[in-house]
């Protein structure tokens, strides 16, 4: 087992009504690498599926689920004490082969959502803190994204069916809208915005925002961060950072790992204030998706390939640590 210093974070996060989490990758959570879930108990206190709980990984044929791995996971986090976020009921990517290429009737897309988000709700109803209930169904550019199979079929009233049906569902569970990019001012964000005030008037239940926070090392809070969580606050959303990595060239130098470290550092302090949780999309560099996604790319999360910390952790840690001042403007809300 790595042997990265106490305190450890949960242990920070705790006193502080702050949750810290990470996402879970299939492989390294069933596979036999002790250290993996030793380290996912000791410093988290969210989880949330990289994978285990989308569409197309729970459902490979017709109308049947494969629970075996996302039951794992939300059966780890209750043993170790350990809040879930569930990630994701409504998207346009990872969806079944039997959904995306057959043919229907609007009617039968309709129920076939609907089935699916009861399904899947239903069954961890009071066991996952949160959903993530509609991912990225907004455009770069703002406006609906329209390459997506629920909008090329129901229009962009699945938006708000799919809150009301989770809702039903599961009505203690907070349902969160989720996207990328549109954590700053922009286009996105303004596009955002605009859904979820449209989604509140018409009194659906909405509860949440996340932000994804897959960034780059250079990446430091500004302004439009904290315009855009003032106005989504002003709302009666609550906030949550839900998918953070910070990526560095690769091979990383010392100076972009450092670089990093204050990029993860200023997001945790802004959490602290702003946000109910933060929620790193994994935890070792061993099992990142970046360097997939972003060749070029890497060295993006807190420990190194061998679950060693690097100084983004110990800046999480001291941010977590705070000041007194820190921790009294925290008694938030
Ligand atoms: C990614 C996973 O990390 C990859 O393993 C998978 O192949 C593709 O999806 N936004 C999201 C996440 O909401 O679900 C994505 O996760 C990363 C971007």
């Amino acid at each position: 087992m790595s042997t990265n210093p106490s305190p450890h974070l949960r242990d920070l996060a705790a006193p502080r009504n702050f949750f810290i989490g990470a996402a879970v990758h299939t492989g390294a959570f069933s596979g036999d690498e002790s250290d993996y879930r030793d380290l996912l108990q000791r410093e988290f206190n969210v989880l949330v599926a990289e994978n285990m709980m989308k569409f197309g990984e729970l459902s490979r044929t017709p109308n049947t689920y494969d629970w075996t791995h996302s039951d794992a996971l939300v059966d780890f986090a209750a043993q170790h004490g350990m809040k879930v976020r569930g990630h994701t009921l409504v998207w346009h990517q990872q969806l079944p082969k039997w959904v995306t290429s057959s043919q229907w009737t609007t009617h039968d897309v309709q129920t076939l959502l609907e089935q699916h988000i009861k399904t899947v709700v239903g069954r961890y109803r009071g066991r996952i803190w949160a959903w993530d209930v509609v991912n990225e169904a907004i455009a770069d550019s703002g406006g609906y994204r329209t390459d997506s199979f629920w909008y090329q079929q129901l229009g962009p009233e699945y938006i708000a069916l799919a809150f009301r049906w989770a809702h039903e569902a599961d009505p203690n569970a907070i349902l969160y809208y989720n996207d990328y990019e549109a954590e700053a001012l922009n286009p996105k964000s303004d596009a955002v915005y605009a859904l979820v005030c449209d989604l509140k008037q018409s009194g659906v239940p909405i509860h949440g925002v996340g932000w994804q926070m897959h960034v780059g090392e250079g990446w430091r809070v500004s302004d439009g961060h904290h315009q855009n969580a003032a106005r989504l606050r002003e709302l009666g959303l609550e906030l949550a950072m839900t998918e953070m990595d910070v990526r560095c060239q690769t091979p990383a130098t010392a100076a972009q790992l450092e670089s990093q470290a204050t990029s993860y550092r200023e997001a945790v302090e802004f959490a602290l204030a702003t946000c109910s949780a933060l929620v790193l999309w994994g935890f070792t560099d061993k099992y990142s998706w970046i360097p997939r996604f972003r060749p070029g790319y890497g060295a993006a999360l807190p420990f190194d390939a061998a679950y060693q910390p690097k100084p983004a952790y110990y800046a999480i840690q001291q941010a977590l640590v705070g000041t007194d001042e820190a921790a009294q403007a925290q008694a938030k809300d």
